[in-house]
């Protein structure tokens, strides 16, 4: 069946948009699994907490995007794959797009290099559709602040590289125009989802 992805700068209301959406699949007769990345697997929650987690600071941008890659690899494999396969719907909150993001352009690492490595790791599985929830840098940094449990270590990050993240999203859209579908999060929450139900409908036929 098809694999949907979520993607969106920090507090771009992705994960509610994700629950709102496998909602309305599954009241629609879908059978329908939800991942979220880093994560998904025993072994990509490990890797999830030396990512997230502050300890490790000093980490460097390939060392931070192998592991992004290796925890992607696992929920692929162990997850992604034997769902698609069964016939779920999967919808993914992140996926390679965010390592594009991320890690090709934020960290500047090149979207090239950061898509071959991903091709590797996932055996080349892209999405049918990727939902990138746009919202500018300064929502983001107001929403983070009303929140109540700490920041992650990307979350930590200077404002610079929050711009470059948003910015970046904006390119992808650009770069994959057929597969990447831009919705503006900042209209209500109702109002999203009624694009995203569009979308759906629109390019993949769905009846939702
Ligand atoms: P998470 O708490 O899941 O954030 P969110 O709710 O915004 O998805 O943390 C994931 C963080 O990891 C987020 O800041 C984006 C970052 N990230 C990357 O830098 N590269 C990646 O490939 C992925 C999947 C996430």
């Amino acid at each position: 069946m098809f694999f949907i992805t979520f993607e969106g700068i920090d507090q771009s209301g992705k994960s509610t948009q994700l629950d709102l959406l496998a909602r309305a699949l599954q009241s629609a007769g879908l059978s329908v699994l939800s991942v979220r990345e880093p994560g998904g697997t025993a072994l990509g929650e490990a890797i999830r907490k030396l990512l997230l987690g502050p300890e490790h600071a000093g980490m460097g941008p390939w060392a931070e995007t192998l592991l992004y890659a290796a925890a992607r690899a696992q929920l692929v494999k162990e997850v992604i794959r034997p769902a698609l396969a069964g016939g779920k719907l999967v919808l993914s909150d992140r996926y390679i797009d965010s390592s594009l993001v991320y890690q090709g352009i934020a960290r500047e690492l090149g979207v090239e290099p950061v898509l071959d490595l991903n091709m590797g790791a996932t055996g080349g599985l892209m999405p049918d559709l990727t939902l990138v929830f746009h919202l500018d840098v300064y929502s983001s940094r107001r929403r983070l602040a009303g929140r109540r449990d700490g920041r992650d270590r990307i979350e930590g990050e200077p404002l610079e590289f929050h711009r470059r993240v948003e910015a970046g999203y904006r390119q992808l859209e650009d770069l994959y125009s057929g597969r990447v579908v831009g919705i503006d999060a900042s209209l209500a929450v109702s109002e999203v989802h009624a694009r995203v139900l569009a979308e759906c409908r629109q390019r993949l036929g769905l009846k939702v």
